[in-house]
């Protein structure tokens, strides 16, 4: 293909220049193209009104060269080729009619990219409607709020190697870098880099819940302040802890109401909204058979904080316990407290892991996954220290059938689980709900036993519906005539 800026646009006249272009022009859009002016690309860009070009124009000229389209036919036209088209408008119908209209007005060889948060099913069929048309489509996956578009996201991109190629090192140039590394590389075909967005935000939202229980325990049960327990999340984000999520704990908990003057989290409504992308999460899960209950314990903690009625209804109907949990060492259980959230992060992950790996395998992507784990060290909501521990866990064992079997985790795990007993123990006696906490040891205790009472299950199973059971002593499916003689019959 050729670059070169001495082409001329066929509707305007006006040389070729641009060598990438974003439409939709919102905060995250904005910040994109300026992250990627100020990169030193050509940027065109577009949105459907046209004050918000004008507004960009006017405010950041100066940050590098832009292109100001009215139209996507100017647009398109302003590009270099292959064309590179980034759209940053809302997920779901907006974003079909942008990719339509696309499609029409570019030619073979050409790239379109999804910024937004759409659903990777939807990116694979957008993926194949261009593929038909000669048009690559590169759902991708960007992670780290208005401030990381600017400054440096985690990017998550799908669609072809080919596509990657050329698209590759200008979202390359404008990622965060952690040790010299960009926080973008080709994530897979068609939507795996959607997919890998979405069990991002399942993660964190997970991690979310992890560290608002932590909270809760410690202000009721100990009944530190939210000051001081800014002190004590500021503490941690010094250790294995470390992270973007846990320091801005401690910014919201220091933080003053400007009205009152009191805690601003006690004048903030206690329920959770979301947008969707960890219900997607749970719900996929689900279809893969994926374990992934630290997300959707955090998903449906959302939901009951919402249920402001029932909440209404329960509350001075249901009884709480009745004596009052007392701590007589509250340094040992807030060390405790930390010890159970970093165990139950860990699940968190592993469960998250565990999903992209099931979801690669269901729809052929080869999935790195040490490399998502890179890539998620920088720039995105959940980049955390520990990170780079599981991409080293995986660079030395890439099949490793769980993150916690890896020695590093398996110890971490393990040396934490006396702590993370008391912290349940004592969250169910003082009656704070830890759904995070209790869902991550209970996965952790489901994998390592000996025997679970699944084999109970499978026994009901095959009494009131014949379903048979496999045994632990023979191959083949049983049944056992229930109701007559109690003999068993290979099914
Ligand atoms: C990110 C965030 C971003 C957004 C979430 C919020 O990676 O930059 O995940 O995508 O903050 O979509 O999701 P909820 O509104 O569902 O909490």
């Amino acid at each position: 293909m050729t670059e070169t800026t001495t082409e001329t646009t066929e509707t305007t006249g006006q040389p070729v220049q641009a060598d990438i272009a974003v439409t939709g022009l919102a905060t995250m859009g904005r910040n994109l193209a300026r992250n990627l002016a100020r990169h030193g690309h050509i940027v065109a860009v577009h949105n459907r009104t046209k004050a918000r070009t004008d507004a960009l124009i006017a405010d950041h000229g100066n940050e590098g060269t832009f292109v100001p389209a009215a139209s996507l036919e100017e647009l398109v036209a302003a590009l270099k080729r292959p064309r590179k088209v980034i759209i940053m408008v809302q997920a779901g119908a907006p974003t079909d009619e942008v990719i339509e209209h696309l499609a029409t007005i570019l030619e073979p060889g050409d790239i379109v990219v999804d910024g937004g948060n759409a659903h990777f099913i939807d990116s694979r069929r957008r993926e194949s409607a261009l593929r038909e048309r000669g048009l690559h489509f590169v759902g991708t996956g960007i992670s780290g709020g208005e401030e990381g578009a600017l400054n440096g996201p985690s990017i998550m991109p799908g669609g072809t190697a080919e596509a990657y190629q050329t698209l590759g090192p200008i979202l390359e140039s404008i990622a965060a870098r952690v040790d010299d590394t960009p926080c973008c590389t080709h994530v897979g075909p068609d939507g795996a880099g959607h997919f890998v967005k979405m069990v991002h935000n399942g993660i964190e939202y997970s991690d979310m819940q992890l560290i608002a229980e932590a909270y809760d325990l410690l202000r009721t049960v100990v009944g530190k302040s939210p000051e001081e327990l800014a002190g004590v999340f500021r503490s941690w984000n010094e250790g294995d802890l470390e992270s973007f999520l846990i320091e801005i704990t401690a910014e919201v908990l220091a933080t003053k109401d400007p009205r009152t003057n009191g805690p601003l989290v006690d004048v903030i409504l206690d329920q959770a909204e979301q947008k969707g992308t960890g219900r997607w999460t749970v719900q996929i899960a689900l279809d893969l058979g994926t374990p992934v209950s630290g997300i959707a314990e955090a998903v449906f903690a959302r939901s009951l904080s919402g249920h402001a009625e029932q909440r209404a209804a329960a509350r001075g109907v249901l009884a709480g316990p009745s004596e009052k949990v007392t701590i007589e060492k509250p340094d040992e259980f807030i060390e405790d407290v930390r010890r159970a959230l970093y165990a139950s992060k860990v699940v968190a992950y592993a469960q998250g892991f565990d999903m992209i790996r099931a979801g690669s395998e269901m729809y052929d992507w080869t999935i790195d996954l040490g490399a998502m784990a890179a890539i998620w060290r920088g720039g995105c909501i959940i980049r955390a220290r520990f990170l780079d521990r599981i991409r080293e866990a995986y660079a030395k064992t890439p099949d490793l059938p769980s993150l916690l079997v890896d020695p590093y985790f398996a110890k971490t795990v393990s040396e934490g689980q006396e702590s993370w007993r008391r912290v349940v123990g004592v969250a169910a006696s003082a009656g704070v709900p830890v759904p995070g906490f209790g869902a991550a040891l209970a996965y952790y205790d489901g994998l390592r036993r000996d025997r679970l009472p699944a084999a109970l299950v499978q026994g009901l199973r095959d009494l009131f519906g014949a379903h048979t059971y496999r045994r632990v002593d023979a191959d083949g499916a049983f049944h056992l005539n229930w109701s007559e003689d109690k003999s068993e019959h290979q099914a």
